[in-house]
């Protein structure tokens, strides 16, 4: 454990210092080596964040009941290898119809769907309005608004990880709680806790993904708990599942970890750093059971397919003595991945009753040079945001996002985008930077430089986050 612990700090290793000596040759090996510190950094958060989490509560393979089980076990049997691909596997979307049916029923032809917003389709689950025609919430600019921002203060929202308790961590500023997103042809709607928490009575919400999927769900049980008193509400963790239960309401809102979503060995959610990382090709319902009935899914996945040019792709099983392993580009095991996830969806969501949420990728900020600041810095000590609006940090792939439009294009079950990529690639000033809990003691040479272990991947909460599920908010009742 604490090696796994103390090697996420990539400087420390003597093939990224000699990558180091490299840099000042080449910015684009400096660039890459910036990226690879912060998916370490990555890394090791979400170990320790998990980590923290099994402090509270030990884990416990032999706990009963529904949510635990064989999630412990690292690698289960095989007899949902081929599921992924059978059309039997999942439940039929409503009364049985096949996927076609049952969403042609509804949409019409896919000729007929408008490729914005719900124009041309029947009614969306849970919407109550309509966006405004034209306008693309995602295109804005953050305007400062001290009154408005943040919506709640992090030392009132006990749920908050220590990984992004900034003030708790000493973080001298609160500049970025203050920035409210301005999209440029019309307002986002004011989020409203009440109406969230009545429309997840008898209801699950869950969020599926990585460290960065977990800080969003972490922000909107902080934007809703105020309303529910205590005694009735309740967040446990078993395994890969977190769930916050507001009892009065008999609703959940979930955090399924699940970094590629497909099978990988990176799952266990305790120890999943791992040198050799492989990703199971066709392999979703392994982690895809423990999310059907839910009513609002929010995905994300990318950073960790990021962390080379190339992804190894498993094709047999992880029990298989002589793994078949293929070696694919970044983007076509993304592709792989987006693929799965679209099937899966089209198997187990209703349109009529389900929405489904994919968060874009969320930027990080590696290298000040980028955006015109000093060599050798990141975001580090930055206290405003980008002031440019074409900036777009190298890290985030456009071809990934073509990858994700092109595969979400083609489901038959909606799947709506948040496309916080460009916003939140202008905050430079809302990562948790040093202001964090550190799980293993910093060296003399890091605390002399804190641009060294400077976290330029995860946010502070209260933060950006927020505004991402202010997005969310926006989408689900008026798309
Ligand atoms: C928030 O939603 C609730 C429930 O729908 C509604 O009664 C209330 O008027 C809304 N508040 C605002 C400020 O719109
Ligand atoms: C509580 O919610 C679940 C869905 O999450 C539903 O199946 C169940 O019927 C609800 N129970 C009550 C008493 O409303
Ligand atoms: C960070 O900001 C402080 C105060 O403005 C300054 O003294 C310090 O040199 C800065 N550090 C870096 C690495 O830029
Ligand atoms: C997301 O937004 C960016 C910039 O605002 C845009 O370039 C990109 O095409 C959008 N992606 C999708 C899938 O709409």
């Amino acid at each position: 454990m604490k090696s796994l612990l103390s090697s996420s700090s990539a400087s420390s290793s003597p093939s990224s210092s000699s990558l180091m000596r490299k840099t000042r040759l080449s910015p684009y090996l400096f660039a890459l080596l910036s990226f690879i510190v912060f998916v370490s950094v990555l890394y090791g958060e979400d170990l320790a964040c998990i980590f923290g989490q099994q402090l509270q509560v030990p884990p416990s393979p032999t706990r009963p009941g529904p949510r635990t089980g064989e999630l412990t076990v690292p690698s289960v049997s095989s007899p949902n290898v081929e599921r992924d691909k059978s059309r039997t596997a999942g439940a039929p979307p409503a009364g049985g119809a096949t996927d076609e049916e049952a969403v042609n029923g509804i949409l019409g032809s896919s000729d007929q769907r408008s490729s914005s917003g719900a124009g041309g389709r029947g009614p969306v689950p849970f919407a109550i309005g309509r966006g405004e025609e034209g306008c693309d919430v995602f295109s804005g600019k953050w305007v400062r608004d001290e009154s408005a921002r943040p919506m709640y203060e992090e030392s009132e929202c006990p749920y908050i990880q220590p990984q992004l308790t900034c003030q708790e961590h000493g973080r001298p500023d609160r500049d970025y709680q203050h920035w409210r997103w301005q999209p440029h042809s019309c307002s986002l709607p004011r989020f409203n806790a009440t109406l969230m928490l009545e429309s997840l009575r008898g209801k699950r919400m869950m969020y599926v993904g990585d460290s960065l999927n977990r800080g969003q769900y972490v922000s909107m049980i902080c934007l809703l708990h105020s309303l529910i008193p205590e005694g009735s509400k309740s967040m446990e963790t078993f395994d890969s599942l977190t769930v916050f239960t507001a009892k009065d309401y008999n609703a959940t809102i979930e955090f399924y970890w699940a970094p590629f979503l497909l099978e990988s060995n990176s799952d266990n959610a305790v120890i999943h750093r791992v040198t050799d990382r492989l990703v199971r090709k066709g392999s979703i319902n392994k982690h895809g059971k423990h999310w059907k009935g839910v009513d609002i899914l929010v995905f994300n996945t990318y950073l960790w397919w990021m962390s080379g040019v190339t992804v190894k792709i498993l094709k047999g099983s992880f029990e298989d003595e002589v793994k078949d392993v293929e070696v694919l580009s970044t983007d076509d095991a993304y592709r792989m991945g987006m693929k799965s996830l679209v099937r899966w969806v089209q198997r187990n969501m209703d349109p009529k009753k389900n929405r489904v949420f994919f968060t874009s990728m969320s930027p990080t900020h590696g290298n000040s040079e980028e955006w015109g600041g000093e060599s050798g810095g990141n975001c580090y000590n930055q206290t405003t945001p980008i002031e440019d609006l074409n900036y777009w940090g190298s890290d985030s792939r456009k071809s990934i996002m073509r990858v994700i439009s092109e595969a979400f294009s083609k489901s038959k079950v909606p799947i709506t985008f948040l496309n916080i990529t460009q916003l939140s690639n202008y905050r430079r000033d809302a990562h948790t930077m040093i202001y964090k809990k550190q799980w293993s003691p910093l060296t003399p040479e890091q605390l002399a430089n804190p641009v060294s272990y400077a976290d330029c991947v995860h946010w502070c909460l209260p933060g950006l986050q927020d505004t991402w599920n202010e997005l969310l908010f926006a989408k689900l009742f008026y798309p």
